[in-house]
């Protein structure tokens, strides 16, 4: 194994060399060699030394995986204390990245450089925590308090052109950060520059204008969360104290974050992001080139899997019925392609050069004869799509895989249409494809490794989030939303009201609730699903009459400007319509049930357990691999609160024998819908939670 800190001397330079793949993250070793560097250097003939990160960034931070478990000395703010306090100037040369503990270490050093390119940023309030090595008393005395605020409360990194106009770095340099970080140091020497400890600068003045609009923009953006509150105050006690009782506040404020259930769901989204795609059947499976995709079918789904698929800078052939058909869909995606240059995600020319020599539309399917991936989104109808999976099959390339966006159908059906079920997979697309991160991956019976392999390969190119799926009615997300909807409409005969659930479920930390998403979908979507179902339908299914009569008359939601809510002039946000009521208390009425007052908790509770119960009937039955993987799903597709970490990782967090023992008790009036998962009644005995299966190859 080689040293975590190298150390080296070049004339009167030092140079200490953090190596630490993959991130250069501050575990314990590397915090040990970092102290035993800067003493080392404090006693040798070198007058200034240069801090560099090995490898592609600079420091990526504190070991978050250390978090949790007991701390080990030294500590990072003692490792940052002691960088500021060497008797000789450290200049700290960043390449990359500087993030979180990474950042806090380089103002720790006395000066800074950065090449063009780097991100410089803060981002712990997105890991539920703050900067708890100095950061929020350092930056600020460089900054001032605005830019501190803005940066610590949001976590968003910042380029080395506002770090150096807002002080955070000295320069920015060229070539490699070695030769950027000594090109400094000589200039250093020969200016006779002495050390320059942060922490010596005076406190910042107190800024009330920019705290009052940071408190406004965590109102808007961060509503719900402790940690951007605790960051802000943290900041705000830099303008109040000396640099100790800062540090003070800072880790005070920083432990009790250490101990919220958000911090550990945050934290467990982080790292299920990069767990979901380590999947051993695709270990070392070298994914098949993908460089022309065909999109068959031009409408919601169909024209925003071409425009991410544009966006990623592969050429995209959209076949649609007619030229009408067509032509509609490449109107869309230029004005999805206008909205990217809007936003400054896509240059001008880029999007004309797009236009022009990467997207053709068409309605022969024979364009598609040289693509490498066709991903079928016409209706959702098995016949039609086994007749475009006939006719792809007919002019497809040998090699080239024939996907299907289908929310709930057969996958092996599909590919059985086929002369090749081997190269036939699902690819699960949400709404707008274009925006959402997660994709569904599912994998038939016969799918081909290296077929899935170009799954993952895809979404990374796509910038998505792909979680694996087996096949079953709706895969993973889906079927799990079909049964928790189911929830919601028991909840609505018991008694409560569809605007009461929602706003249980928003105050829970849902993006929206699934009266108002239904809104947004459009009541035919829901309509026609329970019709599909209806030959299949069980005792565990309550009908929701009263949303079959929404439907007759003619109110699809948000589209129709009357759903569940009633939206006055194409507003987005509604407002109930009382009718809805009367519609359900007859609906109660026919069901022989008499109203009664069920309290937000309650909603909760149920929606949740029935959410948790069907994951873990998902996984099983090997539909979801693991827990995280449900987790991903739902934080990634259906707006569940990242900082909840997920339905299963929430679910452990509250104790999985309380929630089969409410469960078993709900079981006792509705058998049916609340029969207990195996897995969850297994785990339960085995006295295991769900992260128990998180490791499992
Ligand atoms: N600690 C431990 N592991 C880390 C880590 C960290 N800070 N940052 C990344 N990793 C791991 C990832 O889990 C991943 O592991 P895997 O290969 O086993 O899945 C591996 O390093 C590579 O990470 P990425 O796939 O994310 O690599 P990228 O090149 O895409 O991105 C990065 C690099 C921008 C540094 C990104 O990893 C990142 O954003 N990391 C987190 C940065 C962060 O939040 N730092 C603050 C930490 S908290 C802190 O410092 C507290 C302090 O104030 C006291
Ligand atoms: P849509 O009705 O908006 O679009 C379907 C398009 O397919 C229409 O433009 C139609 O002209 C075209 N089409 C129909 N038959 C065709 C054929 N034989 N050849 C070429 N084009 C044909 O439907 P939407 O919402 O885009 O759904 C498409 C698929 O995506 C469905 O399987 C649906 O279940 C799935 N899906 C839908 C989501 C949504 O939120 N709308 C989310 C995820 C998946």
């Amino acid at each position: 194994m080689t040293e975590p800190v190298r150390y080296e001397t070049e004339g009167e330079i030092a140079l200490i060399t953090i190596d630490n793949p993959p991130v250069n993250a501050l575990g314990h070793a590397v915090r040990q060699g970092l102290v035993a560097a800067i003493e080392r250097f404090e006693e040798d003939d070198a007058r200034i030394a240069v801090l560099l990160g090995a490898g592609r960034l600079f420091l990526g931070g504190a070991d978050i995986s250390e978090f949790g478990k007991p701390p080990q000395d030294p500590w990072l703010p003692e490792v940052v204390n002691r960088i500021e306090d060497c008797t000789k100037p450290v200049v700290a040369a960043i390449h990359g990245a500087a993030l979180g503990g990474g950042l806090e270490v380089a103002l720790g050093c006395h000066y800074r450089v950065a090449l063009p390119g780097t991100k410089l940023g803060l981002p712990e309030v997105t890991l539920g925590i703050l900067p708890g090595a100095g950061g929020t008393q350092r930056t600020p005395r460089l900054t001032g308090m605005a830019k501190a605020l803005e940066m610590i409360t949001s976590g968003v990194p910042i380029g080395p052109d506002d770090a150096l106009a807002s002080g955070l770095i000295d320069r920015i340099g060229d070539g490699d950060a070695p030769s950027a970080g000594i090109a400094f140091a000589t200039d250093l020497l020969s200016d006779g520059a002495e050390r320059r400890p942060v922490g010596a600068l005076p406190r910042p003045t107190a800024d009330a204008e920019a705290v009052a609009a940071t408190e406004a923009t965590l109102e808007k953006r961060a509503r719900g969360l402790v940690a951007p509150q605790h960051a802000m105050r943290a900041v705000i006690a830099a303008s109040e104290h000396d640099l100790e009782a800062g540090l003070a506040e800072e880790r005070r404020l920083f432990n009790e974050l250490m101990e919220t259930p958000q911090r550990e769901g945050l934290i467990h989204a982080f790292f299920l992001e990069r767990k979901v795609s380590q999947l051993p059947e695709i270990d070392g499976v070298s994914p098949r080139e993908v460089g022309h995709v065909g999109v068959i079918g031009g409408g919601t789904m169909g024209a925003g899997i071409a425009t991410a698929a544009l966006l990623s800078g592969l050429r995209v052939t959209l076949i649609e019925r007619d030229t009408a058909a067509a032509d509609k869909a490449r109107a869309t995606i230029e004005k999805n392609l206008a909205g990217a240059v809007k936003r400054g995600k896509l240059a001008e020319d880029k999007r004309d050069e797009i236009l022009s020599d990467a997207f053709a539309t068409g309605t022969d399917h024979a364009a598609l004869s040289d693509a490498d991936l066709a991903i079928e989104a016409v209706f959702e109808s098995m016949e039609v799509k086994r007749e475009v999976f006939e006719a792809l099959d007919a002019v497809m390339k040998p090699g080239a895989i024939l996907a299907t966006n289908t929310s709930y159908l057969d996958v092996n059906e599909i590919a059985a249409a086929t002369k090749r079920p081997a190269d036939v997979i699902g690819l699960h697309f949400f709404s707008p494809a274009h925006v959402m991160k997660l994709l569904e991956v599912v994998v038939a019976d016969q799918t081909a490794a290296d077929v899935t392999a170009t799954a993952f390969a895809l979404a990374k190119r796509l910038r998505k989030i792909a979680v694996r799926a087996g096949v079953c009615d709706g895969f993973i997300g889906n079927r799990m939303l079909s049964h928790y909807r189911g929830a919601a409409d028991r909840l609505v005969l018991m008694g409560a009201s569809p605007f009461q659930i929602d706003r249980a479920l928003t105050e829970f930390g849902f993006a929206m609730g699934p009266f108002a998403v239904a809104d947004l979908a459009g009541l035919d979507i829901g309509f026609m699903t329970r019709e599909r179902k209806a030959a299949t339908r069980d005792r565990r299914d309550v009908v929701p009459t009263w949303a079959d009569e929404l439907y007759h008359l003619g109110r699809l939601g948000q589209k129709t400007g009357r759903g569940y809510y009633i939206y006055e002039d194409g507003a987005r946000g509604g407002t109930p319509d009382p009718e809805v009521e009367t519609l359900i208390a007859k609906a109660r009425e026919d069901a022989g049930i008499t109203p009664r007052e069920v309290t937000d908790d309650e909603i909760v509770r149920r929606y949740m357990a029935a959410m948790v119960n069907e994951g873990a009937r998902v996984v099983g039955e090997g539909i979801a691999r693991r827990p995280l993987d449900v987790d991903a799903v739902k934080l990634f597709g259906y707006g569940f609160p990242r900082y909840r970490g997920g339905p299963m990782k929430w679910a452990d967090m509250q104790g999985l024998d309380g929630l089969l023992g409410d469960i078993r008790a709900w079981e006792a009036n509705d058998p049916f819908f609340w029969a207990p998962a195996p897995l969850l009644e297994t785990l339960v005995s085995d006295n295991r939670n769900f992260d128990s299966l998180n490791d499992r190859a």
